[in-house]
């Protein structure tokens, strides 16, 4: 038997301009999210991958001055996981300490000098750890509490609005996104560096050790013992001092109110002009139930701003136990100017020509995905007519062609192709370009969530995972027809 025939010629004919534009918008999409994801990825790994030592604070953290027993030093915890195995914590990323400039992607280190912390009375705090817990009874306190303890579904959140809410071409999204992560990554180590240097214990080791047989009312009117108690999630394996999250929601708050402006946000078809203090960042839970791809509940029943998510982000570390209240205010100070920083640097990843009208939309806008109308009704069409729509997407560079309302109920859970296409609803505004991205966020979140020392809850994203993998098969076997 012969060898079958190949044809190895490359098609001599120019690619079309129309396709050029958007071979270079859909390749530096999936390079930015690329690049994002990295960033998030590369910093755990990082940070998982060194030895971990004992934090040296006896220089750092003074000795308590309520029972003399034990010093302000952050002290391991004991964990338990869910077989009875237990385990002692050692802080991670101690090489942190000695984090320069170098390791941060779009701004410098504040001076480890801005915040230091007070005076602790550390048993007048640690009953008011347990006070402020106590105010915490119900799912939606509970709820909101866990939303902000991972970063991933705030970053999520945010992404989800600006699809649903705002109608925002991927390009707009992906650069949203690069540069949020970014701040996010700088403000991570900054606020690692200063927790190393005062290294000062949790609220959970200093209340088993002064009230151990004293009764606490915490969340949920639960009363238990001082050398039982356990904060409303799991503690981070470092220090107390100053708050992470108050410190990486204050980055998210600047990064926002400085770039948003730049971004084309729609609502029902009107331009939206940003304002930090009213313009949704997170939706309302009525419209957006659920964070796209971890399926963690939306806690905002009113939405939030960039404000009152960076306030909202700080104090729901008091509520669930994690921190005495000095440290809310002392990350927000340690690490305000980051995120000023990280929309500034971003907004030169993609130059306005000065002196012009030409909007960030224009500038890094691909054309639309191919027949992006073709079979986008509500009524189904027959394999015929998908066949025809899909036969106009063979160019060289185009995006193969799927039914985007199919993809549209399965990417969100949607119960049917009317809620999908309806403009009363905002999930019409999925294209195909974002469906594409989106799958590929499915993809690498899984990835993410492994990692241990950000703390990412894990949730439902199997449905778009799954429906990835066909995707890619899809396509796949388009192209190689
Ligand atoms: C940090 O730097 C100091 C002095 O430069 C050095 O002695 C120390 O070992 C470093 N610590 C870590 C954890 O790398
Ligand atoms: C912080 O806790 C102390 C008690 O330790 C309390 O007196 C103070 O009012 C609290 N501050 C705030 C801002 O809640
Ligand atoms: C395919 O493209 C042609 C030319 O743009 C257009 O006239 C036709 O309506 C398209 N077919 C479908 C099914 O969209």
């Amino acid at each position: 038997m012969g060898q079958p025939d190949i044809d190895l010629s490359i098609d001599q004919e120019p690619v079309p301009k129309a396709h050029w534009c958007r071979m270079k918008a859909v390749i530096a999409a999936m390079f930015m999210v690329l690049v994002g994801a990295a960033l998030g990825v590369g910093m755990t790994i990082m940070i998982m991958s060194l030895e971990n030592e004992d934090v040296d604070c006896q220089t750092a953290c003074p000795a308590s001055t309520d029972s003399g027993s034990y010093t302000a030093c952050w002290k391991p915890m004991l964990e338990i996981n869910e077989y009875g195995f237990p385990f002692l914590q050692q802080h991670v990323a101690t090489f942190l300490q000695n984090a320069t400039d170098s390791m941060l992607a779009m701004s410098s280190l504040p001076p480890m000098g801005r915040v230091s912390p007070p005076a602790y009375d550390y048993a007048a705090d640690a009953r008011e750890v347990a006070r402020v817990m106590s105010t915490i009874v119900t799912q939606a306190q509970k709820d909101e509490v866990k939303f902000f303890d991972s970063k991933l579904d705030v970053a999520l959140a945010i992404i989800g609005t600006l699809l649903l809410g705002y109608g925002l071409p991927i390009e707009e999204i992906v650069l949203h996104s690069i540069g949020e992560t970014s701040a996010v990554h700088d403000a991570g180590i900054a606020m690692w560096k200063s927790k190393l240097l005062h290294s000062r214990i949790r609220p959970t080791s200093v209340v088993q050790r002064l009230f151990p047989d004293e009764t606490l009312t915490i969340n949920d009117g639960v009363e238990i013992l001082g050398k039982r108690f356990q904060a409303l999630l799991r503690v981070m394996p470092h220090s107390e001092f100053p708050s992470g999250s108050s410190c990486m929601c204050q980055a998210i708050d600047e990064y926002i109110t400085d770039l948003w402006p730049a971004l084309s946000l729609h609502s029902m078809g009107a331009p939206v002009t940003f304002d930090a203090e009213v313009t949704h960042v997170v939706l309302p839970n009525p419209s957006m139930a659920s964070v796209p791809l971890t399926g963690t509940a939306n806690p905002a029943a009113e939405g939030y701003t960039s404000r009152t998510l960076n306030e909202r982000c700080g104090e729901s570390r008091l509520e669930g136990g994690m921190h005495f209240n000095a440290s809310v205010p002392a990350g927000r100070e340690l690490c305000s100017g980051i995120g000023a920083k990280a929309a500034q640097t971003t907004k030169l990843l993609a130059p306005l020509p000065a002196a012009s009208s030409a909007t960030l939309r224009s500038v890094i806008a691909s054309t639309p995905p191919c027949a992006a109308d073709c079979c986008a009704d509500s009524a189904p069409c027959t394999q015929a007519e998908q066949a025809a729509c899909a036969s106009n997407c063979t160019g060289a560079w185009s995006l193969p062609w799927f039914d985007v309302v199919d993809v549209r109920v399965k990417a969100f859970g949607l119960p049917d192709r009317e809620i999908a296409t309806s403009t009363a609803a905002p999930f019409f505004q999925a294209d195909r370009n974002h469906l594409v991205v989106v799958g590929l966020f499915g993809a690498v979140v899984p990835a993410i969530q492994r990692h241990e020392t950000i703390s990412f809850s894990s949730g439902s994203r199997t449905r778009l995972t799954i429906w990835f993998g066909i995707r890619l098969q899809q396509i796949r076997r388009h192209s190689w027809h």
